[in-house]
């Protein structure tokens, strides 16, 4: 039975307000907000229905909207039974749900525009196998555990890696697909960060892209417009490796990137890694710093391995900072280490499921310092108060 004093009408007043603590796990905003509230009545005995509209039909987050949503009208005093009354929106109610998500943004347009308060961090390396999408995927993780909002685009669209790094994959292996609502794409959401990939489009883990420069173009054009993000406060970028036609693409689409650079510590592969580095800087981005992995391991008996030689990291950063204003830091060397592979083989990144191990360690403190560096105020306009 209600609560004296607290009427029908009363109780559906504050079964609205225990909603709107219910969040829809892949827009990541309160349902009520998103309009997907039909209605909520409740009899005299106390008995609730509430109407939820799902974006589309068979949406994968049906099933946890509709818990969520039942266990928050049940957890409000008087309320004796629930029920929930699942119903998909019209297209008119659709059309006005992405164009309310958009705030007034175009469709397509790019949503991260110069006046965009996002940092956008586009981690390249002169080649492949350095470790690059292992290390961005740890780095978004450990950005979102630090309370920030994370949003990933593999952009290594030939080699893209991003899902099974992060466990958004099926029983196969193959990519998980984001669900649409009309022309938008939601971004599946992995330990806070929402990720998006080519791979999550193609028919199988193994399809190869091979896809000439201006399609690649159009696709990180896609990622950057159709694919909703929301307010993020750091979108990391895991390009291809090289100097290609997708290091450019970033380079126009995303003029304000900055970018990281991941090389080894072999000082062969400096030659490379400062190739990428100085061909972002031919398009516009400025150069945060250089992350060395593969770095050595420290044996059980105190020697350490270094497989991959040393020094390469900081002779990258001196070479990269060589005729700048600014030095360009080493900001980590991530040693080598066996709970990292193991970790991204099995989708269960170590910056989580293993914070101590060196090497998680050492992106947690890149991770650290990423999130509370200022931002590039030359760059953007002061807005002025009018009050
Ligand atoms: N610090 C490390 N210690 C051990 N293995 C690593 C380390 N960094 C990356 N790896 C492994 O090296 C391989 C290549 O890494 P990956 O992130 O795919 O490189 P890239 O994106 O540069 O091609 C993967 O098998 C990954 O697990
Ligand atoms: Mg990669």
């Amino acid at each position: 039975m209600p609560e004296a004093g607290a009427g029908p009408d009363a109780t559906a007043e504050l079964i609205q307000r225990a909603l709107s603590g219910v969040l829809d796990p892949e827009i990541r905003k309160p349902v009520t907000e998103l309009d997907m509230i039909g209605g909520v009545e409740v009899s005299p005995e106390g008995h609730a229905t509430v109407k939820v509209k799902l974006t589309i039909v068979g949406c994968p987050a049906a099933d946890r909207i509709e818990r969520d949503v039942h266990a928050a009208a049940a957890s409000v005093p008087g309320v004796s039974a629930v029920t929930v009354d699942v119903s998909v929106m019209t297209p008119a109610e659709r059309a006005a749900l992405t164009e309310k998500l958009r705030g007034g943004r175009a469709a397509r347009a790019q949503q991260f525009g110069p006046d965009s308060l996002t940092r956008v961090y586009a981690v390249t390396s002169g080649k492949g196998g350095v470790g690059k999408s292992t290390l961005t995927a740890n780095l978004a993780v450990a950005l979102a555990e630090r309370g920030l909002r994370v949003g990933l685009v593999d952009a290594d669209v030939h080699g893209f890696s991003i899902p099974g790094l992060l466990g958004l994959t099926d029983a196969d292996g193959a990519a998980v697909r984001p669900t649409r609502v009309d022309d938008m794409i939601l971004p599946p959401v992995a330990y806070g960060v929402k990720v998006i990939s080519i791979g999550m489009f193609v028919d199988s883990s193994s399809a190869a892209v091979a896809w000439r420069g201006p399609m690649l173009h159009r696709t990180i054009q896609q990622f950057l417009g159709d694919v909703f993000f929301g307010d993020l406060d750091v979108l990391l970028l895991d390009l291809p490796p090289g100097t290609g036609d997708v290091a450019i693409s970033v380079g126009q689409l995303l003029p304000q990137a900055e970018v990281l650079v991941i090389t080894t510590p072999q000082p062969a592969a400096a030659d490379v890694a400062e190739r990428s580095g100085v061909v972002a800087r031919q398009t516009g981005q400025r150069i945060v710093g250089v992350i060395e992995n593969m770095a050595g391991l420290v044996q059980p008996d105190g020697s350490v391995l270094e497989l991959f030689g040393s020094g390469g990291g900081a002779e990258v950063a001196r070479r990269l900072s060589a005729g700048q204003e600014a030095p360009v830091p080493l900001l980590a060397s991530v040693p080598l280490s066996v709970p990292l592979r193991t970790g991204g083989d099995t989708g269960a990144p170590i910056v989580v499921t293993d914070p101590q191990d060196p090497a998680a360690a050492a992106i947690r403190a890149v991770a650290a310092g990423l999130a509370v560096r200022p931002r590039d105020l030359p760059r953007r306009k002061l807005p002025l108060s009018t009050r």
